[in-house]
């Protein structure tokens, strides 16, 4: 396995970044989680978007320019052989010192991990994830704004946390409002009446590239998609529920906070969506 640390491919046991990086000191820091399916960077444009995008908006100078970044995820890829697998890229700000202030850390450092990958069995895309709600609450504009996808994710991992306690594989997030924002990693849909409807971004969800390609198919299958806040009563009372994301594809869900979802099983729109969402993948 060769990792890519700022410009230089080593060895696992060789990538270390230092202890004054402000990704590890402050989760100041900016990533990306991208598939590789048949030996092509899905989305390769989508991710590199939201990364730069990312970056601009936390004033972070990316060391290298979009297509420099685009040829060392390529060559990363390349090197590892992998035709399926993932990719972690991440941005961190860089080794500073022990203040805050970004002027300090001169060169942001960039490093590129590709793995294989499986989260979920094959049996949980048919039977759906067991989920609880969980009193995390998800950052909304007026904090961190959740468009971001910043190395800070303690939010999430405390709604992980929740979820483990729970004895559950996804847990859902709400906004300080009240609405329902997204999993813990992933975008959150629910069928009502054949409608699919997903919360807007300012409820406090990442601009999921997964879920962009969801809005696209539904369009092309003729379901009616609608973005509108709703709440955990609106997901207790879902025909069907379902997360998406890189790493999660398109997952049901059976349960939320032990209200069986549908049959309890992935109902037939999610079914239809996760099929037709590896259509377009493999
Ligand atoms: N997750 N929401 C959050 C908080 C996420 O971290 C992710 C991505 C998503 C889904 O976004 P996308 O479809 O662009 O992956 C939503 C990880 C890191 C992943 O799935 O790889």
């Amino acid at each position: 396995q060769w990792i890519y640390l700022d410009g230089n491919y080593v060895t696992k046991e060789d990538a270390k970044v230092s202890v004054y990086d402000h990704g590890f000191l402050y989760g100041d820091g900016i990533f990306e989680g991208i598939r590789i399916y048949n030996g092509n960077i899905f989305k390769c444009k989508e991710h590199l978007d939201r990364l730069y995008d990312s970056a601009k908006s936390i004033m972070l100078n990316m060391p290298l320019t979009y297509s420099e970044m685009q040829e060392a995820l390529v060559e990363t890829v390349r090197r590892n052989g992998l035709r399926d697998g993932y990719i972690r890229l991440v941005v961190s700000r860089g080794a500073g010192d022990l203040g805050l202030d970004p002027r300090r850390s001169p060169k942001a450092s960039v490093l590129i991990i590709v793995e294989q990958l499986s989260i979920y069995p094959e049996e949980a895309y048919r039977n759906g994830l067991k989920t609880v709600s969980v009193s995390t609450r998800r950052n909304v504009p007026d904090a961190l704004n959740p468009k971001i996808k910043s190395l800070n994710y303690l939010n999430n991992i405390l709604v992980k946390i929740q979820a483990n306690l729970a004895g559950v594989g996804e847990a859902i997030m709400l906004n300080s409002q009240g609405y329902v924002a997204e999993g813990s990693s992933d975008n959150i849909f629910i069928v009502k009446r054949g409608i699919v409807y997903t919360p807007p971004c300012y409820c406090g969800a990442l601009e999921g590239i997964t879920r962009a390609a969801i809005i696209a198919l539904c369009a092309k299958l003729g379901y009616t998609l609608k973005e509108e806040p709703f709440t955990l009563h609106d997901v207790y009372v879902a025909d069907e529920v379902f997360f998406t994301g890189t790493a999660a594809e398109v997952i049901a869900v059976r349960e939320v906070d032990a209200r069986i979802i549908g049959e309890g099983k992935a109902g037939p729109i999610t079914t239809h969506l996760l099929q037709e969402f590896r259509g377009i993948v493999e």
